[in-house]
């Protein structure tokens, strides 16, 4: 390997919402972070090389983003997905839950719905609610081994519904780890394209991709579907550079494009920091190879807590994600009440987990484990569950 996943990471001084800002979630600071979906791993030296650069400039003003921007962008995307689009269809905006906040306030009247499918990311859900739309959600289907596929009956009756007029879809998903196979996206914009209803594709996770899978960027279908997909990407959680908060958004049709981007102007977010500027396009134009290692150790850690589970911990339950760093555990066999398990991770386990209940009332039982992080930090974690998994053995 050129590049070290296991060095060893001191992240105070580091102002790290995982590490200092736990306590707001959580009953202390001093808990095991393995939560929000953020790296314990140093961005590629490419991107800090590049940076450092910039701040030897030492000048920090405006800045505009040349064509090799968005250039470096298309040119990723055709190489990694084979899918070629113009780069006039890109806006660049201040992250995807901002974009998607924004795009349910254009694209729906104040008395449409929004359908979302559950368990997904939580904030998929807080922004149809907080900008005043009905949440409509079509459950995931989860077999008995926790892995998860698409109610396709309930999606189309849910779409039906001439009230529900945008569909947001992540692809790949957080946190049951699906990448959606090719069948599975005919289907989902075959029916959304039947009913008149808008697709917005959140593709945040579509390079952290595990070996045997491929992730398919639903706009390119067919030319339908693009003209019917709005899709946000970013290269942040590509290349831990989140905390740079920047983003792209693909407008096939002009309209919409021109809408965003006044939409942009009136909150004035209309630019880069000149760090997300350099950091993007270093990372979409050196940063493969870096990103092809990192999916090797991500892999690797993953086979770990599998392996770690089978062995040790029969009362879990886990299935290798098929893309993103995140591992959605099944702590069911507990038979703990949500209280109680919160309450067994946070106090007995000493670990800061993302609680599935946050993803909906049907991920309660599990908890997303984030293992973008060295070996060590992933052997800890595990070792304290184990831990505490004893303990609550000997009161059975
Ligand atoms: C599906 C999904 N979308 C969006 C985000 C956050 O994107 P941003 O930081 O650009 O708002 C995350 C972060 O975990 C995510 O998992």
């Amino acid at each position: 390997m050129k590049y070290c996943f296991n060095e060893k990471i001191d992240r105070s001084n580091n102002h790290s919402a995982k590490w200092e800002e736990m306590g707001n979630k959580f009953i202390s600071n001093d808990l095991w972070p393995m939560w929000i979906a953020d790296m314990d791993l140093k961005t590629p030296p490419e991107i800090i090389e590049a940076m450092r650069e910039k701040v030897e400039q030492g000048i920090f003003g405006y800045v505009y983003r040349p064509d090799s921007y968005y250039k470096a962008a298309t040119d990723w995307l055709e190489k990694r997905f084979q899918y070629k689009i113009d780069a006039n269809t890109l806006i660049n905006s201040p992250g995807v839950v901002p974009t998607l906040s924004i795009l349910v306030r254009l694209m729906t009247k104040a008395d449409e719905k929004v359908l979302i499918q559950s368990p997904v990311y939580y904030p998929f859900a807080s922004v149809v609610k907080d900008n005043g739309r009905e949440l409509v959600k079509n459950d995931l289907l989860r077999d008995e081994k926790g892995y998860y596929t698409i109610d396709f009956k309930d999606l189309e009756e849910k779409l039906a519904d001439e009230k529900v007029t945008l569909f947001i879809l992540c692809s790949p998903h957080n946190p049951v780890g699906r990448v959606w196979k090719k069948e599975e996206l005919e289907e989902i914009s075959r029916l959304c394209l039947k009913y008149n209803v808008r697709l917005i594709a959140d593709e945040i996770w579509r390079d952290i991709i595990m070996p045997g899978n491929k992730h398919i960027p639903i706009a390119s279908l067919n030319k339908e579907t693009e003209l019917n997909t709005i899709t946000c990407f970013s290269p942040t959680k590509t290349f831990n550079i989140a905390g740079l908060q920047a983003s792209f958004v693909t407008f096939p049709v002009k309209e919409e494009w021109e809408q965003f981007d006044r939409e942009l102007g009136i909150l004035d977010v209309k630019r880069n920091s000149p760090f997300s500027l350099v950091a993007f396009e270093t990372g979409y134009t050196k940063g493969e190879e870096w990103l092809e290692e990192l999916i090797e150790h991500l892999s690797g850690n993953m086979d770990y807590v599998i392996d770690f589970i089978e062995k040790k911990l029969p009362e879990l339950k886990v299935q290798k994600p098929e893309g993103t760093y995140l591992m959605w555990i099944d702590f069911a066999g507990l038979g703990m009440t949500k209280e109680e398990l919160s309450n067994f991770m946070q106090v007995e386990a000493k670990i800061a987990l993302d609680d599935g209940c946050w993803f909906g009332d049907n991920g309660c039982g599990y908890e997303r484990m984030n293992v973008a992080c060295p070996r060590y930090m992933v052997e800890e974690g595990m070792n304290r569950i184990e831990k505490a998994v004893k303990k609550w053995r000997k009161t059975k």
